[in-house]
């Protein structure tokens, strides 16, 4: 890990209720401790529990995030949640362009690339997904699809807001299965992906901006992943539902800080 700011986010998904969401924001809050003020912690719960969870966090640094956005502003999208609308809810930043999405909703690389807009304009912060497929991984086509993915996502963003922008690396071979690339594997395509935002820019926005990884991050491995002067936190998803595996995955990141 580098002197760039750690991220660890926590993807809750499609899980938990009102209930149990407001208790693991609470039981995160209160054994995080210092920690939270040198790394971003961010929680993102279902759009249902934003407030309950925006609440339980409301005295602490951490972090409230929306699983996605619209990429209009407002009116006739029935089903839709705008930007100004994740903001009203005390929501900071938000995720675009999971796989879940991507490949379970058919959302497009120019789909992506217009809710990143519209929300970095709306004052949100990024987390930009990318990711291949298993089918892309045995065809080698890892470096050209997450290039293809991040080169669409950053069309027409300002390199001032690259800095409200992280992007999250997450096969999507490796979400939600137990397996995981190895950790140099993982750190090959972050050093690509590195190299390609400072193709689009320059080197000191690229050297700036954080990149995590995701994809089955848990608490036996993430120490390992975070270790990694390319991997800058991770993207969390099932361990980020037991308070006790989160608070660890977020441990490993204070071990390190403090070595
Ligand atoms: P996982 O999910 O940690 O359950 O693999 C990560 C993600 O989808 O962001």
């Amino acid at each position: 890990m580098t002197e760039r700011r750690p991220f660890v986010g926590g993807n809750w998904k499609m899980n938990l209720d009102l209930a149990s969401s407001v208790e693991l924001a609470e039981d995160i809050t209160a054994g995080l401790g210092p920690l939270e003020i040198e790394c971003d912690v961010v929680l993102c719960p279902p759009y249902p529990y934003l407030q309950a969870v925006g609440h339980a966090l409301k005295h602490h640094c951490l972090g409230l995030g929306g699983q996605d956005v619209s990429e209009h502003s407002g009116g006739a999208h029935t089903g839709e949640v705008a930007a100004s609308m994740l903001l009203d809810l005390g929501a900071q930043w938000v995720i675009i362009g999971h796989s879940e999405r991507r490949h379970g909703l058919h959302e497009t690389d120019q789909l992506v690339a217009k809710k990143v807009a519209h929300a970095l304009e709306s004052g949100l912060h990024v987390v930009l997904c990318c990711g291949e497929t298993a089918e892309e991984r045995s065809a080698e086509r890892t470096e050209e699809v997450t290039t293809r993915q991040i080169t669409a996502g950053l069309a027409g963003i300002a390199a001032e807001d690259l800095s409200r922008l992280v992007i999250a690396y997450e096969p999507v071979w490796a979400i939600g299965t137990g397996v995981t690339p190895s950790v140099e594997d993982a750190e090959k395509v972050h050093g690509s992906l590195r190299s390609l935002v400072s193709r689009l820019y320059d080197p000191r926005f690229a050297s700036d901006l954080r990149i995590i990884y995701g994809g089955s991050m848990k608490a036996s491995n993430a120490g390992e992943f975070i270790a990694s002067p390319e991997i800058d936190g991770g993207l969390i998803g099932g361990a980020s539902l037991k308070s006790a595996d989160f608070l660890e995955i977020c441990r490993s990141i204070g071990r390190i800080l403090e070595a």
